[in-house]
């Protein structure tokens, strides 16, 4: 018989918009070719899928890599294999790197580091400053951006633009939905004092709940008046979960697993500052809003914002230690070990963590299984019991906040356009990704 497909995933479960279903999988040229049985012989190669599900490809739109500028704590190549070992087959990359990614040229740089040295597909977010808000509608639509992020109040590095009159600007001249770190920098400000020298449970007294909430309410209040679409990040209170639920036309939500996971301030006691990061962890009813706003459909995506600080910077003392903890490796162990737990269904995560980000992002050819997408594809093995640790943590960091936790539900394979890159944590392919595609910037110029 003829070859028709490179690769067949038989005898899998495949979790996609029309349910969970047993299929094989018929892969040709690094797209899905076929959903259904496939005969015995169609296939150049073939991979076992029985006992496991098959998950369109989980995008992690949230990540700080630290390429260029910090990369004694992650480089692409790096935390693109903490990202493949951990199921995720595309990351967006966040601008505060130094340089900061502010620019054509900056942008472009990175879109060439990353060809060939990582291992999943890849966009990088264009950072808005005080200067650059006239070339943003430009940049939002060069090869490889995610779409422009707004640091609205201070967090690593010096990205800013919190000035109401440059954020009303930035609406106004942007086409794509932008990317917010909701934080009121003045609030920030004038509550510094509230610090205390060795104690990082303050980091949650200090940037209160209000600080968010007065941030979100102002680019709610933004948005609405330049009818602008807006991704509100790192959601961390219940008052924003409301305020995004009244403005769904408008604004879309992000939630990190460390803000469903952990909780202020047994966080602090447990892991010091290796548990301060912005927005800053929050007590037990905020973290229990949030799985709320999760259920509800509130929340659009997940993102790991996998922030690494090497264990010595996290050493020094509150506040002169950074905020920021690494996640792009433990997002799916911990998401599908609370699909075990009955927290949410297989099919919301993968809303959540695929179809999420394409619906928000635009993204074209990923985030579902069918015909003619990518064959990007999260395999996982739901019945396996493992344990997250350091040891195992890729990043350059060397650490994970969860070291230690037992989770059941593992990606046991990462596909990335029809290439098996990671088997059983094990990088099995070169590196070979690609930029992310967005239907807004098909068509440059
Ligand atoms: O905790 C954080 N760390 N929040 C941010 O906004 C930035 C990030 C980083 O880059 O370290
Ligand atoms: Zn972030």
């Amino acid at each position: 018989m003829a070859q028709l497909y490179d690769l067949v995933l038989r005898g899998g479960t495949i979790v996609n918009q029309d349910g969970i279903a047993a299929a094989d999988l018929g892969i040709r040229g690094g797209r899905i070719s076929h959903i259904g049985t496939v005969a015995e012989g169609a296939a150049g190669e073939s991979f076992d899928a029985s006992g496991l599900h098959i998950l369109p490809g989980v995008i992690d739109s949230h990540v700080h890599f630290r390429e260029p500028g910090g990369e004694e704590c992650e480089d692409l190549e790096s935390g693109s294999r903490a990202a493949v070992l951990g199921g995720v087959t595309a990351v967006f990359d966040m601008p505060n790197t130094d340089p900061a990614t502010v620019n054509a040229e900056t942008l472009a740089d990175k879109v060439k580091r990353a060809r060939g040295r990582m291992y999943c597909d890849f966009a990088f977010y264009p950072g808005a400053t005080p200067h650059n808000i006239e070339e943003l509608a430009t940049l939002e639509r060069l090869e490889g951006a995610a779409g422009i992020k707004v640091f609205m109040g201070s967090s690593t590095g010096d990205l800013l633009v919190d000035d109401p009159a440059l954020l009303r600007r930035l609406l106004a001249v942007v086409g794509r939905r932008v990317a917010f770190h909701c934080e009121d920098e003045a609030r920030l400000n004038a509550r510094k004092g509230l610090r205390r020298e060795d104690d990082p449970a303050s980091h949650s007294e200090w940037r209160d709940p209000k600080a968010a909430v007065m941030a979100t309410q102002l680019l709610l209040q933004l948005a609405r008046e330049a009818g602008k679409r807006i991704h509100i990040l790192h959601v961390s209170t219940a008052e924003e979960m409301t305020l995004i639920a009244a403005n769904r036309d408008l604004a879309t939500a992000e939630v990190t697993p460390h803000h469903l996971m952990l909780v202020a301030p047994d966080a602090y006691e447990q892991l010091s500052t290796r548990a301060q990061m912005n927005p800053p962890l929050r007590g037990e009813a905020e973290r229990t809003a949030l799985w709320e706003g999760l259920r509800q459909g509130v929340v659009d995506t997940i993102g790991s914002d996998h922030a690494p600080h090497s264990l010595a910077a996290k050493a020094k003392p509150y506040p002169a230690s950074p905020s920021g903890m690494p996640g792009v490796q433990s997002t799916v162990p911990l998401m599908l070990d609370r699909v075990n737990a009955g927290a949410l269904s297989l099919p919301r995560f993968v809303d959540l963590t695929s179809a999420g980000p394409a619906r928000v992002y635009g993204i074209v050819g990923k985030g579902r299984i069918a015909l003619g997408y990518d064959a990007d594809l999260t395999v996982v093995d739901m019945q396996a019991e493992r344990v997250i640790t350091n040891a195992a943590s890729a990043s350059r960091c060397g650490w994970t906040p969860y070291d230690g936790w037992t989770v059941k539900g593992w990606p046991v394979a990462t596909l990335v356009r029809g290439r098996v890159v990671m088997r059983e944590g094990e990088i099995t392919a070169e590196a070979d990704g690609q930029p992310v595609r967005f239907g807004e910037a098909l068509a440059r110029g």
